[in-house]
């Protein structure tokens, strides 16, 4: 299955190390970050587990659940979690999807088999609470992930959801952003009280709306 920005996110249920799921229900009205990791017992994921239950407060503040999956079982995540909080120092908050029949892996096109076709590839989603998706991204097995820049997304998309702004290269939660095109200056003068700048017609400026 290919899913796209802007699709709604595949429904499914499923058990969970933390009981079954219905995966919209769960959802309810929070924003979602669905992640999968190839395998169990593998050194990366073992790594990119534990941060993620490290940030897990960071994705708390901002109304977003976490739900890893891999193909593996709730049998075999429960018995490789103590691990995650032994090498990496944080136990795991958030539920472990089991999709040994792969699933969930094949509703979200998980499983990419020219890099292996039957292990799950580093696949991220990150979900509305409009259940649509709104952003996806997908590492090789070899590198793991960088969740400071999911936050770091999820503050742009947050931010760009409410106000009618994007946001520049590299930016980060408080700096200046831009002003869509499609408003006009003097619809712009309303829209933002602090002022913007014009670099170029189509290039301008303003502070962060919400600070
Ligand atoms: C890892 O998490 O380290 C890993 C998993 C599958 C293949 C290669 C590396």
């Amino acid at each position: 299955m290919t899913i796209r920005l802007g699709d709604e996110a595949p429904n499914f249920t499923a058990p969970t190390t933390q009981g079954d799921i219905e995966f919209h229900s769960w959802l309810g009205n929070s924003w979602g970050v669905l992640f999968s990791h190839p395998k169990d017992f593998t050194p990366v994921c073992t790594t990119e587990l534990g941060m993620a239950a490290k940030l897990k407060s960071e994705f708390d503040k901002r109304n977003v659940k976490m739900i890893g999956v891999s193909v593996d079982s709730v049998e075999s995540h429960n018995a490789w979690i103590g691990d995650i909080e032994e090498t990496q120092g944080a136990a795991l908050n958030y539920p472990l999807i089991g999709d040994p029949d792969h699933k969930v892996a094949d509703k979200y096109g998980m499983i990419h088999p020219n890099a292996n076709d039957t292990l799950t590839v580093r696949s991220l989603f990150v979900i509305g609470p409009d259940k649509k998706v709104k952003l996806m991204i997908t590492y090789p097995a070899s590198t793991g992930r960088n969740f400071d820049e999911v936050l770091r997304v999820i503050d742009s998309l947050q931010l760009t959801a409410k106000y009618q702004v994007a946001t520049p290269v590299n930016w980060k939660d408080g700096e200046d952003v831009i002003v869509v095109p499609s408003l006009s200056d003097d619809e712009a003068k309303k829209k933002f009280p602090k002022g913007f700048k014009t670099l170029k017609p189509y290039l301008r400026v303003t502070p962060q709306p919400n600070r």
